[in-house]
């Protein structure tokens, strides 16, 4: 395998007396979209910030591209790009104005500057945007064109935190094949979300929580190592049924979807007792045959998880 574009160990931010981030460590690879995800307040900015050196860390280690990137700070930063959670990008100037100002602030100039500015505006499809305020675009539009500032330098790594966030659900694709565009390139990146479906798209994950690594690596060996089942139980009493499930010793989790209850279960669980003592108890159900998990369920479980341990 090829050497990694990032390598976190040990990374750990503490505020006062409250860890923010404990003891992260995991490796990016060339050209992979690594995706970071967890609910609100996980760590998931805290690490972005440490690694693009907007905050220092309190511990830990980390190299990009070959070098320190604490110690090397320098060498590393112009290789790259940072989009952060709030949009910095100037909202009473055009898109090509702003694409202009940021191309500066990275050194770029005269012909180089004009030539990187169209291919992104291009590329992030707002090229017919180009003379529009900032402030008269929709969300999706906005991110790309944060996303076209970001990328004018070429960055090898790129840090995206919740860029699709408010994003509508055609728009978010379109800027997932936009980062599509980037990796065709030869960019590495890493992007937060708490979207499940955004993290189903990416080579591998990293699921934090509390500050905490609780699940690393593909989707599907993420979803595969998951020791459960899941069952659908179709009803019209879905809430009852729900509340009856949860008391149940075996079962690790019941969320409602649509008129349905989904039941996790221990893989190993044959599931016909657990159901006819629901059945005993006056509740009619249609059990759905089990399916694999998805990466909600795996969400569910590790919440569930760091709850009771
Ligand atoms: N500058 C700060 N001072 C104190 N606490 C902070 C600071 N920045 C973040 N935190 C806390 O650290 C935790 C992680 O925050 P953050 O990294 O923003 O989470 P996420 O991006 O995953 O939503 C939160 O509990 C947040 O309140
Ligand atoms: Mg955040």
């Amino acid at each position: 395998m090829a050497d990694p574009v990032l390598e976190v160990r040990g990374l750990t931010r503490r505020f006062g007396n409250f860890t923010a981030v404990s003891d992260l460590s995991f490796e990016i690879q060339p050209g992979e979209i690594f995706g970071f995800l967890g609910p609100n307040g996980a760590g998931k900015s805290t690490t972005i910030r440490m690694l693009c050196g907007v905050l220092a860390p309190s511990a830990g280690k980390a190299r990009a591209l070959g070098r320190d990137l604490f110690t090397e700070a320098d060498q590393v930063r112009a290789h790259m790009g940072y989009m952060s959670q709030k949009s910095s990008l100037l909202t009473d100037l055009t898109v090509a104005e702003n694409l202009h100002f940021f191309g500066g602030l990275y050194g770029l100039e005269g012909q180089r500057l004009t030539t990187e500015v169209e291919f992104r505006l291009r590329e992030m499809q707002v090229w017919d945007d180009r003379d529009l305020l900032v402030s008269a675009l929709s969300t999706g539009e906005r991110q790309r064109v944060a996303l076209a500032a970001a990328t004018l330098h070429r960055p090898e790594i790129l840090f995206l935190d919740e860029p699709t966030s408010g994003v509508d659900p055609l728009r978010r694709r379109l800027f997932w094949e936009a980062m599509d565009e980037l990796v065709a390139e030869g960019m590495s990146i890493l992007v937060t979300t708490h979207n499940l479906g955004e993290a189903d798209q990416c080579d591998r994950l990293a699921f934090i929580l509390g500050g905490k690594l609780m699940a690393y690596g593909r989707p599907r060996t993420l979803k595969e190592a998951l020791l459960r089942q899941v069952i659908e139980l179709r009803t019209e009493r879905f809430r009852a049924l729900q509340i009856a499930a949860r008391s149940q010793p075996e079962v690790l989790a019941a969320e409602l979807l649509g008129r349905s209850v989904r039941l996790s279960l221990p893989g190993d669980l044959e599931p016909a007792g657990l159901l006819a003592r629901l059945r005993q108890d006056g509740y009619v159900f249609e059990a759905q045959p089990p399916e694999p998990p998805s990466l909600e369920d795996l969400f569910v479980d590790l919440v569930q998880r760091s709850r009771t341990a």
